[in-house]
């Protein structure tokens, strides 16, 4: 397998509007203070482009954004003037030595099968003193409610369509270690959860459509069997189709610096 674009995890568009949702004031937060007008920043693996239009705001007409991705399809048509989408990977940026003040890439490590060579990437890419900021997955902090039955099999498979596509889903724990061995000094460490209830503005119906997409797309890469599949799509609707539906997905938050 190649580190270049084995991502499997594209958003089906009755999920796009959930997800293009992000927002600097939420899911971006850990990193916001470390944004200032007239930097060059790069959000990488920006996807459909929510926290890159934020941040070109941030910026203001003396600043600019490079958004990328390796999926240009998600990219917004419409936008401000100091932001540029383009098509790239996370391991080879079209971008010289030194460019960024800061990079955010925000749900996208976790997807990679080769984290050390995307941080290098970043790395050589980012000013001297430059400030990095990643927020991945962490499977192991979640919590689901309510209690329906099959579900824990439900989130294994979908766990397991992760794993054949690549990604590991238990990288917000290896956040630290990962940096300190790309060579960046940890700046600071915190977590926070995502929630998909319906008092959050997330909806779980959502969320779960989503993964019966994702599981009905991968399923059959998996050692589980078409039956136990099928059950986990209709689980999973189940689940998210409960008044009381609440699922808490956990995200480690590091904030690095390149040394001078
Ligand atoms: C979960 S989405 C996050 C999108 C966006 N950062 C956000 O938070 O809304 C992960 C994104 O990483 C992108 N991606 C996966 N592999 C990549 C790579 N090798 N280089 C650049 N982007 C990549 C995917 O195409 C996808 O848009």
């Amino acid at each position: 397998m190649t580190n270049q674009t084995q991502y499997s995890g594209g958003y089906a568009q009755h999920t796009l509007n959930e997800f293009s949702k992000r927002s600097m004031d939420k899911e971006g937060r850990f990193f916001k203070g470390y944004v200032k007008a007239g930097q060059t920043l790069l959000d990488v693996g920006c996807g459909p482009g929510s926290l890159s239009i934020q941040l070109a705001d941030m910026v203001g007409s003396s600043g600019f954004v490079h958004a990328v991705d390796v999926q240009s399809e998600q990219f917004p048509a419409l936008h401000a003037d100091n932001i540029r989408f383009q098509k790239a990977s996370i391991f080879q940026l079209p971008f010289a030595d030194e460019t960024f003040d800061a990079i955010l890439a925000h749900a996208v490590l976790y997807h990679l099968n080769d984290q050390h060579n995307a941080l290098l990437e970043l790395k050589r890419t980012l000013k001297p003193d430059g400030i990095l900021g990643i927020r991945d997955a962490e499977f192991g902090g979640d919590v689901c409610y309510p209690k329906v039955d099959g579900l824990e099999l439900a989130w294994d498979i979908a766990e397991a369509c992760f794993h054949v596509a690549g990604s590991d889903i238990y990288f917000g724990r290896k956040q630290a270690s990962s940096l300190m061995k790309a060579g960046f000094e940890i700046r600071s460490l915190s977590a926070s959860y995502d929630i998909f209830c319906h008092a959050s503005g997330y909806s779980p119906e959502g969320f779960s459509l989503f993964w019966q997409d994702y599981i009905q797309r991968h399923g059959n890469k998996t050692r589980y069997s078409k039956e136990e599949i099928e059950h986990a799509v209709v689980t999973i609707e189940q689940w998210g189709n409960h008044s009381d539906a609440y699922y808490g997905r956990t995200r480690c938050e590091a904030i690095a610096r390149k040394p001078l």
